[in-house]
């Protein structure tokens, strides 16, 4: 189905298509850039999200303001979503009904932002965009290419908080993330 960014919106807000609904305060739906280049994706919104109907502005989120921030990059240069849009509770990963229900908007919102890269923060954003068995310590900072997009998967900043010992490997990632930003931004000038 093709959507516009208002009527989208418009039904996710009023989304009853799974049990997470029952427990919202708020539809956490999207934030940053709806042009963005860099789309980035999570699991799903926690306590503060769902409080605040914005993604990623917990503990979570303010580290990965940080991350953004040591590439030269803000919020506002990208566009954040999550798998599923309600909070799933005590934080659990979402089932695959949940994502299921869940994943038409998701892909509704990469189809509107159109984005060159898409960054998978954690193993339920990798495995709904990239592959179903993949498991992050093994196969995170690997480039994958669908459609002309470039998808990768990094560690969760969440599990970055619980082992700072992953850190050295997150910079990697993202020290390629910008490489890939800088080098398909250039080319895409080249084209315009
Ligand atoms: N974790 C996520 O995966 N998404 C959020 O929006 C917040 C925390």
């Amino acid at each position: 189905m093709k959507y516009d960014w208002a009527a989208l919106y418009g039904e996710i807000r009023g989304c009853r298509k799974c049990g997470l609904c029952e427990m919202r305060t708020n539809v956490v739906i999207g934030d940053g850039d709806p042009h963005a280049r860099l789309m980035i994706v999570g699991e799903g919104p926690g306590r503060d999200e769902d409080l605040r109907g914005v993604p990623f502005v917990g503990a979570a989120g303010q580290l990965l303001d940080k991350m953004l921030a040591a590439v030269s990059l803000t919020r506002k240069d990208v566009y954040i979503a999550n798998v599923v849009k309600c909070r799933p509770p005590q934080n659990r990963v979402p089932t695959e009904e949940e994502a299921t229900a869940c994943l038409p908007y998701l892909r509704a919102q990469y189809a509107l932002v159109r984005p060159a890269i898409i960054v998978c923060m954690g193993a339920t954003a990798a495995r709904h965009l990239i592959d179903p068995q993949l498991r992050i310590t093994r196969d995170r900072g690997v480039w994958h290419e669908r459609q002309r997009v470039h998808l990768i998967a990094t560690y969760h900043p969440a599990a970055l908080l619980r082992d700072a010992s992953k850190k050295p490997q997150a910079w990697s990632d993202l020290q390629s993330i910008r490489r890939k930003y800088d080098e398909l931004c250039e080319s895409e000038k080249h084209l315009n």
